[in-house]
């Protein structure tokens, strides 16, 4: 089956700047090989050409909205795209603003996708909940149908039709969660599993959860936006907003390779890998790799190993 790649060099979703050189460490990282000896038919689109917009002032304590907004309006375009040409499609941050774009433009071709959101943190402030301004933790609040009335119109997002409900999304790996945001989670009966959850019950049960949660009613196609500061800051050091206790390797790629299974996935975002934040080399080659340990797995690959021909061995 194949498979679109898609670079999304952007930054200004929030304050460290390196996030938009995240692409070009993935794929250095050997994404293209390692999805091709897969069996997939792999198109890398190269990375999107973002503008920065010269008038673009900070508005209510949000830094460059129309800037973030424009870079996820062309991202949607290149999804939609992608999508609607039959690709599975790879969406290479790039910071987590670009989650808006990305959900957009799959749900214009798919508009009953649903929605599973892997990260330490919720990103589902409003800009009036919002602690930092940045945009990359608001990425949700502008998709969700049930919020619209507490999310007011910020300029660069008027061309977001929000048309997710609550009841489409899961979140899995959550462990920095706002006041504003965990009053959204709980008011909107939003479904999360925090690390304490993990810790709990273990990550099959909660794959299996997720799966009765989005998919008992009705088949649909999956979008997974995947933050890798969902991991542990031991295994992806070289991102923005690290925070302690996350995701193990064997939990990420489990949560990965369950997806794959439902034969469902459509689209994924693969998010703040920042190579300038990597207190050495090594580091960032280890975050870059893990990224695309993820993507592998969520397009098919096994920790078994496989093989195509039946015929006898050589
Ligand atoms: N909740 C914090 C905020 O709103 C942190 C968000 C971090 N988001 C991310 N995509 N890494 O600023
Ligand atoms: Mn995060
Ligand atoms: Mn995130
Ligand atoms: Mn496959």
């Amino acid at each position: 089956h194949s498979v679109a790649i898609i670079g999304a060099p952007f930054s200004k979703g929030q304050k460290r700047r390196g996030v938009e050189h995240g692409p070009r460490a993935v794929r250095d990282a050997g994404l293209f090989e390692r999805l091709s000896s897969l069996g997939c038919q792999v198109y890398d689109l190269g990375d999107l050409n973002f503008t920065h917009l010269a008038d673009d002032d900070t508005y209510k304590r949000i830094p460059f909205p129309r800037t973030t907004g424009l870079a996820s309006k062309v991202l949607a375009d290149a999804v939609s795209g992608a999508v609607g040409a039959g690709h599975t499609c790879v969406t290479l941050g790039g910071d987590h603003s670009l989650g808006v774009g990305s959900v957009q433009g799959h749900s214009r071709q798919c508009p009953d996708l649903c929605l599973i959101w892997v990260d330490a943190h919720s990103d589902i402030n409003t800009p009036l909940t919002s602690p930092s301004g940045n945009l990359h933790g608001q990425s949700v609040s502008f998709l969700l149908k049930e919020l619209q009335d507490k999310v007011p119109a910020i300029p660069g997002f008027s061309w977001v039709t929000p048309g997710l409900s609550s009841s489409d999304i899961v979140y899995i790996g959550l462990r920095d969660v706002d006041p504003g945001e965990h009053q959204i989670l709980k008011t909107c009966g939003i479904k999360y599993f925090s690390m304490r959850e993990i810790d709990r019950v273990g990550i099959q049960r909660v794959m299996e959860m997720t799966f009765a949660h989005l998919l008992e009613r009705k088949q649909k196609p999956i979008h997974l936006s995947f933050d890798i500061d969902a991991f542990d800051p031991s295994l992806a050091p070289a991102t923005g907003t690290p925070v302690m206790g996350g995701l193990t390797y064997r939990e990420g790629i489990y949560i990965s390779e369950e997806i794959h299974n439902t034969g469902l996935l459509s689209a994924m975002d693969l998010v703040e890998v920042n190579p300038t934040l990597g207190a050495t080399r090594e580091a960032v080659e280890v975050t870059a790799s893990l990224a695309v340990d993820v993507i592998a797995a969520s397009l098919g690959q096994t920790r078994e190993g496989a093989h195509i021909s039946m015929d006898k061995l050589p």
